[in-house]
């Protein structure tokens, strides 16, 4: 029988959030995944690309690729997920840890969107998961290449839903806080430090990012928001 599921093509499906993510979406999308390793909840066996964002035009390139040769040629949702973060000090900051912050948090973005727009269907709706760090400094926790890459994403992404909004395609970032998973443990910020600093006193969870980015992916009740930045942080931005 024909899988009528919408597509969803998502890099970073292998961590907390990515899997977080698969499981609020299996059964209702279609998930095309591409990371480097395996991811464990995608859903469908065999829908899961091995690629590394690092590398200049290889996703893009092997997304393409395999949605052509799956005959898939209509996509209605895109997710960057993937992304990597070192903890240093500008100027401690290594010319190779830069480049390949840049290179899997924004090139690949910008790489990803622009090679799936001609199959991107109207009504499709693409969401950039970003970072307060775009935003804000922590002392606990520096990180000036990361953040840079995450407003350079905000960019892109105010850029391509102003350009994509007559095609009825839909661009947004989630802009996440602190989480007690996935990267934000390997942040030297630790839990006492941000605590003081985070409104609704928790850390977010894995599933606090999946939801906001299940409804900015969902036509039936984000239609008409795009361009947005939407703030996932337990009010971490608005206190110091
Ligand atoms: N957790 C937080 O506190 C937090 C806060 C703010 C923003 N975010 C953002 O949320 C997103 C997910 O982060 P996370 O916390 O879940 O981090 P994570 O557990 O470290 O996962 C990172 C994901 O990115 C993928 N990835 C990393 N380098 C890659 C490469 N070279 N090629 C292909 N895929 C690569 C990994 O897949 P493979 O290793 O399998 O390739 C993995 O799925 C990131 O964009 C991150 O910046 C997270």
């Amino acid at each position: 029988m024909a899988d009528t599921r919408p597509v969803l093509v998502a890099t970073g499906l292998t961590s907390g959030i990515g899997q977080a993510l698969s499981k609020l979406l299996v059964g209702t999308w279609r998930i095309i995944g591409a990371s480097r390793n395996p991811p464990a909840e995608s859903g469908d066996a065999g829908d899961w690309i091995r690629t590394d964002l690092s590398v200049p035009g290889l996703a893009a390139a092997a997304v393409t690729e395999a949605l052509h040769s799956r005959k898939i040629a209509r996509v209605q949702g895109l997710v960057h997920l993937g992304g990597v973060v070192f903890s240093d000090q500008a100027v401690a900051t290594t010319g190779y840890e830069w480049e390949y912050t840049m290179a899997v948090n924004l090139r690949s973005a910008f790489e990803l969107t622009t090679a799936l727009k001609p199959v991107l269907v109207s009504g499709a709706s693409i969401v950039l998961v970003s970072s307060v760090d775009a935003k804000m400094s922590s002392t606990a926790g520096p990180a000036a290449a990361y953040g840079a890459a995450k407003a350079g994403l905000n960019g892109l992404m105010r850029h391509l839903a102003a350009e994509w909004g007559r095609d009825g395609i839909r661009v947004n970032a989630v802009v996440l806080g602190a989480l007690a998973e996935g990267m934000g443990v390997k942040h030297p910020a630790t839990e006492a430090e941000l605590l003081p600093h985070i409104a609704l006193g928790r850390l977010g969870t894995a599933k606090d990012a999946a939801q906001a980015i299940r409804f900015l992916l969902d036509p039936e009740v984000s239609s008409y928001i795009t361009g947005t930045e939407m703030v996932v942080d337990g009010g971490l931005n608005i206190s110091y």
